[in-house]
């Protein structure tokens, strides 16, 4: 098989327990890094405040994620992946606070399938030529903040998963909330699934209670703990305001977050995906 279009699709899903840690700060940052090396990239945008959609400026569409979920067809696929401002590699299938409909307490295994079936339709597509334009090199996606049904359906349809967390007293028991979840996922609906790591975001280097945080999730967690860490810097919170790539901030705390956020889809791409591991 000639290398390119038809190299396997790489999914990985980002989220975390609690909100507000830079669960879509992390997306976006893989996105404008996955941009900046041509790869063509869809952002699933699964949480109902849809804030990555937002940042992303898709063209308008007809349809959402809600709809993909009800039924989870190409067809209704096409109707809800909308080109990105941001690059024409990039697309999204767009967020919606409808979505909250499909965050079940006790969802059943069809329910958190659907994504699964849904994106399969793009990762080994029989019919798939060279230059289809549902051909995509990475799957990145946006989770809610909550272990519910939303998430856990993006663990079941991702081959790997970023954790992201604060270092912060409450950073050990949400770090290890999120794994249990991955391996519950792992275990019982897809065994292709594999933690990448936690990233810690918003790190502060004079800060010594951060220091004694991130020494403390290193210990717990070993090499899980991803040696780059997203420093605090407004020029994330700068373009996101301005809904532009992080890559296309010229400051120089851009220019560090767009470092780690390069590291960070290096390493995503590096580990070989479920697809690849099958076709071998
Ligand atoms: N490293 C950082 N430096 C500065 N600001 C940051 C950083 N990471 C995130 N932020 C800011 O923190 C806020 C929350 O980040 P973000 O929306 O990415 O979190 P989230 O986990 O996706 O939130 P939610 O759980 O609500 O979806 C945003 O305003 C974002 O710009
Ligand atoms: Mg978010």
């Amino acid at each position: 098989m000639p290398p390119g279009r038809f190299d396997p699709v790489q999914v990985v899903a980002v989220l975390s327990l609690k909100g507000g840690v830079g669960k879509t700060t992390v997306v976006l940052g893989l996105a404008g890094a996955a941009m900046q090396r041509n790869l063509r990239t869809l952002v699933v945008d699964l949480d109902p405040q849809a804030n990555a959609t937002v940042a992303l400026r898709p063209d308008p569409s007809d349809a959402s994620i809600a709809d993909v979920l009800d039924e989870p067809r190409m067809s209704t696929l096409r109707r809800a992946i909308s080109l990105s401002a941001w690059s024409d590699d990039l697309s999204v299938l767009v967020g919606s606070e409808a979505n909250e409909r499909h965050n079940h307490p006790e969802p059943t295994a069809k329910q958190l399938n659907r994504l699964d079936r849904a994106l399969s339709h793009f990762l080994a597509p029989e019919d798939a030529e060279p230059d289809d334009e549902d051909e995509y090199d990475l799957v990145i996606i946006d989770c809610p903040p909550s272990l519910g049904q939303l998430t856990r359906s993006a663990l079941v349809a991702a081959d790997r998963a970023v954790l992201v967390t604060d270092p912060t007293i409450f950073a050990v028991a949400g770090v290890q909330r999120a794994f249990e979840a991955v391996q519950s996922e792992r275990v019982h609906n897809n065994p292709h699934l594999q933690p990448l790591g936690v990233l810690i975001n918003r790190v502060r280097s004079r800060s010594s209670e951060h220091a004694f945080r991130i020494t403390e999730l290193r210990e717990l967690f070993g090499p899980l703990v991803l040696n780059g860490f997203l420093p605090d810097r407004s020029a994330i919170q700068q373009a996101q305001g301005a809904c532009v790539p992080i890559q296309h901030w010229d400051t120089p705390g851009a220019r560090e977050a767009s470092a780690v956020f390069d590291g960070l889809l290096g390493r995503v791409m590096r580990s070989a995906s479920r697809r690849e591991l099958d076709a071998s």
